[in-house]
């Protein structure tokens, strides 16, 4: 498995450690390249790990802005970014448990040609973890160092 240096070039199957969330942002703005819809991204990684850190960098490398702002219910599952060409589509499953509250999130309607998937607490569910085209695992290495591993499910 190669080492990236952050700031270069992204490869599916790399390994790459970034020192602050600034970093993980621009990391997310990189992955782009690796992501052209449609994907469903599992993001993997402990409480605080920094996945939807991640997940910001990705929809900003997409130009996609939030719609957040529009529609804000006190906890959002789904997070919808719509840009130029890609819309991409933040869910976050830790508060999902029971296949029927996975049902009322209505994931099914977001598999689009256009869309790209990022999914935190995914790999609750085995469907996702059958399903999903890229696993992003992140690690924790101290205060403000973190590990991404890339892999490509297919
Ligand atoms: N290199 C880094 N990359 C990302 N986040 C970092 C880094 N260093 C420190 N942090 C901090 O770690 C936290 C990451 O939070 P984030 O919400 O992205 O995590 P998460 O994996 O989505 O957690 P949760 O499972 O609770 O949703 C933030 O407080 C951020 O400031
Ligand atoms: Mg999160």
């Amino acid at each position: 498995m190669r080492e990236t240096p952050p700031g270069g070039w992204v490869s599916p199957e790399s390994v790459t450690v970034t020192h602050s969330p600034e970093e993980t942002v621009e990391l997310g703005r990189r992955l782009v390249s690796l992501l052209a819809p449609p994907k469903m991204v599992l993001l993997r990684g402990e409480l605080g790990a920094g996945k939807t850190t991640l997940a910001k960098g990705i929809a900003e490398g997409f130009n996609a802005a939030s719609q957040d702002d529009v529609t804000s219910p006190t906890f959002i599952l789904v997070h919808e970014y719509r840009g130029p060409q890609v819309n991409v589509f933040h869910v976050d499953l830790y508060r999902v448990d029971t296949q029927r509250q996975l049902d009322t999130l209505g994931l099914d309607d977001l598999f689009a040609d256009n869309h790209v998937l990022l999914i935190e607490w995914g790999e609750k569910f085995p469907r996702f973890l059958k399903e999903c085209d890229v696993e992003i695992a992140i690690e924790s290495l101290g205060e403000n160092d973190r590990r991404f591993k890339i892999s490509s499910a297919r």
